[in-house]
C-alpha cells in the first residue's frame, strides 16, 4: 500500500508546497510514484485556494521543479489519512500537536520535523522565506533537497 505523506507549513504557499514538489520530483526520477501519496497543507487559513508564492515557484522552476499545488488548511481527517506529517518548523509542529489533541480518536500519523531527515545540517526549522529576499527561497530549496534525499533513503531502507 502506498505510504501517505503530508508536508506542513504555516501558509502552504512557500515551504510545504516546495517540499511536496521536491519530494515528488525525486520519486518520479526513481520511478517510485506509485509507492507514495504526497500532499501539503498549512496550519493557517489565510492563503486557502491560492497557488504557491510566485517567488517560490520561480526558484523551483530554475531547478526544473514545478509547483502546482493549491493551498489548503490542515484538517482533522489528515491525522487519520496520512502516515507521516512532516513539519517545516517548531511552530507548525506545536500547532499540529494541539490540533491532534482535539481528535476524538488516536492519530494514525507520525508527526516529525522534515529536517530531522537532513544529512547536511542539524537545524530543525526551515526558515520562513515569505518576508525576505530571493536568497531565502534558494536556501529553503537547498534545505528541502537535502531533507527529501534523507527522507526517501530512510523510507526505502525501512520499507
Ligand atoms: P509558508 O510561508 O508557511 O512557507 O507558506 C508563509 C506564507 C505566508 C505567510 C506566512 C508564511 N503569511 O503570513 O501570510
Amino acid at each position: 500500500m502506498a505510504m501517505k505523506i503530508l508536508f506542513v507549513c504555516l501558509g502552504n504557499i512557500c515551504r510545504s508546497p516546495a517540499a511536496e514538489a521536491v519530494f515528488l520530483h525525486k520519486i518520479r526520477q526513481k520511478g517510485l510514484e506509485s509507492e507514495y501519496i504526497v500532499d501539503s497543507a498549512g496550519t493557517g487559513p489565510w492563503h486557502v485556494g491560492n497557488s504557491a508564492d510566485a517567488r517560490m515557484k520561480s526558484a523551483a522552476k530554475r531547478r526544473g521543479i514545478n509547483l502546482v499545488s493549491i493551498a489548503r488548511q490542515v484538517k482533522l481527517d489528515d491525522f487519520l489519512y496520512f502516515d507521516l506529517m512532516l513539519t517545516m518548523d517548531s511552530d507548525n509542529h506545536k500547532s499540529l500537536e494541539s490540533l491532534s489533541k482535539t481528535l476524538n480518536q488516536d492519530s494514525n500519523a507520525l508527526v516529525k520535523p522534515l529536517l530531522s531527515y537532513s544529512k547536511k545540517t542539524s537545524i530543525l526549522n526551515v526558515p520562513d522565506p515569505y518576508y525576505g529576499g530571493d536568497a531565502g527561497f534558494e536556501n529553503v530549496l537547498d534545505l528541502l533537497d537535502d531533507a527529501c534525499d534523507g527522507l526517501l533513503c530512510d523510507l526505502i531502507a525501512n520499507k
